[in-house]
């Protein structure tokens, strides 16, 4: 914590020197009383906000900063952490954007430390893995295997149906394989599944009743690659291109995989939040012509829960 931007009003002198003694409920105690008085205390909301981070409340923090960085943009030391809890969060992306506003305003190191580690990818990556491990051993996402996620999977599947020839299907970050008994196993001639958590790959749906031989790789899909010579008749990157750093890279790459007429089927969960959907767009601009032929493309809403997808089939042109 750096105490440049701090005004040093009492309460916030009293409340940070608890802070840096490391007696976080206290100073979080006080840091709240001062927004009791002022919702719109910056100082307050960026310090609170460094507290929940290190509290292990990564979103708390990214909420609390992000009021402190909308009130007070040029507040470097605040874009800083801002970027620390978005990297918490696995929203790297945002975390990156928030690392180089805070460059834009002081040549901090650890922003710039925190830019290289994302761009590198490999701490991506491994940040990433971690996380999504102990989401899963802690049931984060079993909520994939509810109704509110089912129509998602029949609209993935009938297009898979519908326009993939006959041949081998790869699911990218396939997680738990929540998607496999919706398959049309009839014309699915071998199941390839790669998802970074091996703890969702060990309840697998496909483990247990495979229909055709299934293959499960425990990896990130940005190292994986298909065994030689490999072609799918189908690839399906459903929810997981946000979790990517470069969508269009893999996009690109996993392209060459593709067997003649083979189909691309991509679902996309629409965030409000404007980095993710800046990513979003990005990666759909670039699945069009001339590149790219769009066979269909659905907009899902799920009316009960709020919930809205864009999902795609796709073939290279
Ligand atoms: C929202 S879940 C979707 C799981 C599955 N496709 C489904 O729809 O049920 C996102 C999945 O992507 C995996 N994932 C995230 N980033 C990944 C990456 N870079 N490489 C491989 N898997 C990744 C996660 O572990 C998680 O299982």
């Amino acid at each position: 914590v750096t105490a440049d931007m701090l005004v040093a009003t009492d309460p916030l002198e009293a409340a940070l020197d608890l802070h840096r003694r490391g007696d976080l409920a206290e100073a979080e105690r006080l840091y709240r009383a001062i927004l009791d008085d002022d919702p719109d205390s910056v100082n307050a909301l960026y310090l609170l906000g460094v507290v929940a981070r290190a509290t292990g409340r990564a979103e708390e923090a990214v909420a609390l900063i992000g009021r402190a960085v909308a009130l007070a943009p040029h507040f470097a030391e605040a874009q800083l952490n801002l970027g620390h809890a978005l990297k918490s969060c696995g929203r790297f992306a945002e975390a990156a954007a928030a690392y180089q506003a805070a460059l834009d305003h002081k040549d901090l190191a650890a922003a710039r430390d925190g830019l290289a580690a994302i761009e590198q990818g490999g701490h991506y990556l491994d940040a990433l893995r971690t996380t999504l491990e102990q989401e899963y051993k802690a049931g984060r996402w079993s909520y994939l295997g509810q109704m509110s996620e089912t129509a998602r999977y029949g609209v993935v599947s009938s297009y898979v149906r519908a326009a993939a020839p006959a041949g081998p299907l790869l699911d990218l970050g396939c997680g738990a394989g929540t998607l496999y008994p919706h398959l049309p196993h009839g014309r699915i001639t071998a199941y390839v599944g790669v998802d970074i958590s091996a703890e969702a790959l060990a309840a697998h749906l496909g483990r247990a009743q495979p229909a055709a031989p299934v293959q499960l790789v425990a990896s990130p899909l940005e190292s994986f690659a298909p065994a030689q010579g490999a072609r799918f008749a189908a690839i399906i990157f459903n929810e997981v291109l946000l979790y990517v750093l470069d969508p269009l890279a893999a996009l690109r790459r996993f392209r060459a995989s593709l067997a003649p007429g083979g189909i691309l089927v991509v679902s996309w969960y629409r965030m409000k939040d404007p980095g993710q959907l800046a990513k979003e767009e990005a990666t759909w601009a670039a699945l069009q012509a001339p590149d790219w032929g769009m066979l269909d493309w659905s907009l899902l809403r799920n009316q009960m829960h709020g919930l809205d997808w864009r999902i795609a089939v796709l073939r290279p042109v």
